[in-house]
This record gives structure tokens, sequence and C-alpha cells, in this order.
């Protein structure tokens, strides 16, 4: 077989985030603006070219596919292609998931689990429902929670993921952590990063979770654990819920030595970094005479571009976005 990713800095690639849509129910300030344009879904991979793709990543060393979006459960029979992807599990793949908003996946909660998923990501910054409404701008809320009771009810572990806003969400961080403790689910806390239209309003909502942190340690006993789950997420536990809480730093923390990590986006542009415009076109692969040759190509390429580290920066007004792409195109 061809030979594992590995790029110039010789970090083994083995984690690949791949978005099967731009499409999103919700509009989260942080992530999509309420116009939000979409895509010509021509544009878009079709179903059996993101298998092809994925496949072709498990051959080189991919163990790890976490489908992405935008909203990865609004593309229709996107449970075909957990279904299908499921069946390399044991065979290269060794964890099939997904990062979702739950709105939907309570209609989706056990095919996911029979297509052999066990865990997965869940959006959710705050229970408040009015909260919830001004900061989606949708008042979906109540299908959220019922989407993550079913989760949990077809045997899927759920990590919530709240990305921490001052002024918006950071009074009931506690609240938060404490209910998805009490639900048995793991918590993470994500710095919110610089991407898309950049506004005045989301420089002043960064939160650093060194502070949150601090803050935390007033009411509860942090302990750093070594679990991982081969993400970016560093993990403590707090003695007195017993549960497990992450912290995303790309602001004030430095994970990049680590990454694993590639991202591709619905239309088939690999970005090997987050943060930064440099990509590589696998859908001109794909769709070329010469797929697999161009394919090696393409993810040779990708593995001399990926760079050392990102460069976000939310200290300074005025200047360019890091990255003006939005989060539901490139799947975070
Ligand atoms: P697991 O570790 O498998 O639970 O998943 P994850 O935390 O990697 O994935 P998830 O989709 O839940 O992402 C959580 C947050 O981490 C999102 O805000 C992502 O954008 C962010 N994230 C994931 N990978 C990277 C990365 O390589 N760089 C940066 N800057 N952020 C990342
Ligand atoms: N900064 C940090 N995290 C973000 N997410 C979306 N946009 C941003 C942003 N600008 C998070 C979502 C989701 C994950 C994929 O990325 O909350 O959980
Ligand atoms: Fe949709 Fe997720 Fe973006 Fe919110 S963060 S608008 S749920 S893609």
């Amino acid at each position: 077989g061809a030979a594992p990713l590995v790029d110039q800095f010789k970090r083994p690639i083995s984690y690949l985030r791949l978005s099967v849509t731009d499409r999103c129910d919700l509009r989260c300030s942080y992530c999509m603006p309420e116009k939000m344009k979409f895509l010509p879904r021509r544009e878009v991979l079709t179903l059996e070219e993101l298998y092809e793709l994925a496949t072709g990543f498990i051959a080189r060393g991919v163990t790890k596919i976490r489908i992405t979006g935008g909203e990865p459960l609004v593309r229709r029979d996107i449970v075909d292609l957990f279904t299908a992807l499921g069946r390399r599990i044991g065979h290269g793949l060794e964890e099939l998931t997904l990062t979702t908003n739950a709105t939907q996946l309570a209609q989706h909660a056990d095919a996911l689990a029979k297509a052999g998923v066990r865990r997965v990501n869940v959006s959710l910054d705050t229970l408040d429902r009015d909260r919830f409404a001004a900061l989606t701008r949708r008042d979906a809320l109540p299908q959220v929670l019922e989407g993550i009771a079913a989760a949990k009810g077809a045997g899927l572990s759920v990590k919530l993921n709240a990305v921490a806003l001052k002024g918006v969400n950071e009074d009931e961080l506690p609240d938060l952590i404490g209910w998805g403790h009490s639900e048995g689910h793991d918590v993470t806390l994500i710095e919110v990063m610089p991407l898309g239209d950049i506004e005045e309003e989301r420089l002043d909502q960064f939160l650093s979770l060194g502070d949150v942190r601090a803050r935390l340690e007033q009411r509860w006993t942090l302990e750093d654990i070594e679990y991982s789950t081969g993400g970016p997420a560093r993990y403590v536990r707090i003695a007195e819920t017993g549960g497990r809480l992450g912290l995303i730093t790309p602001l004030t923390g430095n994970f990049c030595a680590g990454c694993n990590r590639l991202r591709v986006t619905a239309t088939g542009q690999l970005y090997p970094c987050l943060g930064g415009s440099e990509r590589v076109d696998l859908r001109a692969a794909l769709r070329s005479d010469e797929p697999e040759r161009k394919l090696a190509e393409a993810l040779a390429q990708a593995m001399m571009i990926k760079p050392e580290k990102h460069h976000f920066r939310m200290d300074e007004r005025g200047a360019e976005p890091a990255q003006p792409r939005h989060m539901s195109m490139t799947g975070g």
C-alpha cells in the first residue's frame, strides 16, 4: 500500500475532518452571518466522491474520521456515508464520528450507532432557551436537548462543545459543565477563533480559558489527566462532579506541535491548517482522468505546505481576520 502521510515537521497525519456540507439550520454568530450565502450544490462533492476521498485517506494512514459541516445531518442521505464508512472500521479506520448541532440528532442517533459511530461531539453553548435563540438566531434548544438525550439513549458517548464567550455564556459555564457531567457527558470549552467576517463584537467576546480555569478552580478541584481523544483538547477531571473537562486553547495555548489533522471542505479543498488560506484542490484531482495519481500528488503537496502552527490573534483591533473563510466552510 501507499505510505502513511507524514508532514515536513514529521507529524503523522491520522485524523481527517471531512466536511460534507457548508449548510446549517442554525446561524451561530461566531460561525456565520444571518444572511449566509451557501454554495450551489454542484460545487459540493457527491456522497460517492466523499467516500472515495475518505477511503483514500484511510489507505494513507488516517485512522480517525470526523464528519463535519456546516451541519452534517442536514445533508440528505448522509447516514449512507456513515454506513459505508462504518464498514471500514477495523480495516484501517479506528474511529468514525461527527460534530453536530444536534437539532436532528434525535432522528439519526440510532442509525449512526448502528453504522459504528461510538462518540459524537455536540455544540452547545448555553442551556438558556432565549440565549440559545439569540446566539444561534434560531429557537432550537428543545430539539437539541432531545437530540442529546437520543444520542445517550442510543449508547453514544457525547462530548459537549461550548465556545466560551465573554458577556454571553461566561456566567453560565459552571452550570453547563455541571449539567453535562450530571448527564454523563464530557464537556469541552473552546476559545473563540477569528474566522469569517470578524466583527468588533467578536473581539470583545474573547475569553481566555486560563482565566476561565482560574475561576472554576475557586469552586472546584481540577486535576490534569492524561486522557486524550487525539484532538486538540487538554483534559482535566473535576473532583466534585467526577466528569472530564476539555480545554481547547487555539489563542492562548499551543497544541500545534502535536497536530495530527487535516481538514477537507465540502467542495474537496484540503486545508492543512484551520488558520491559513493555503489549500490543495482534491476535487480537481478526483475529477481528473487520473484520479489516483493526481490525488497522491495533491496529498504530497499538502504535506509540504502544512504549516508548523496557526497564527490566530485576537489582540489587534482593525487587523485583518487571520482567516476570512467561515467556520462553516472548513468544519473547524
Ligand atoms: P475529539 O478530540 O475527537 O473529541 O474532537 P475535536 O475536539 O478535535 O473536534 P470538534 O469538532 O469537537 O472541535 C472542537 C473545537 O476544536 C472546534 O472549535 C474546532 O475548530 C477546534 N479544532 C479542532 N482541530 C483544530 C485544529 O487543528 N486547530 C484549531 N485551531 N482548532 C481545532
Ligand atoms: N471559534 C471557535 N470555535 C468555533 N466553532 C464554530 N465557530 C467557532 C469559532 N469561531 C465550534 C463550534 C463547533 C465546532 C466544530 O467549532 O461550536 O462545536
Ligand atoms: Fe451551524 Fe455549527 Fe456554525 Fe452553529 S457553529 S452555525 S451549528 S455550523
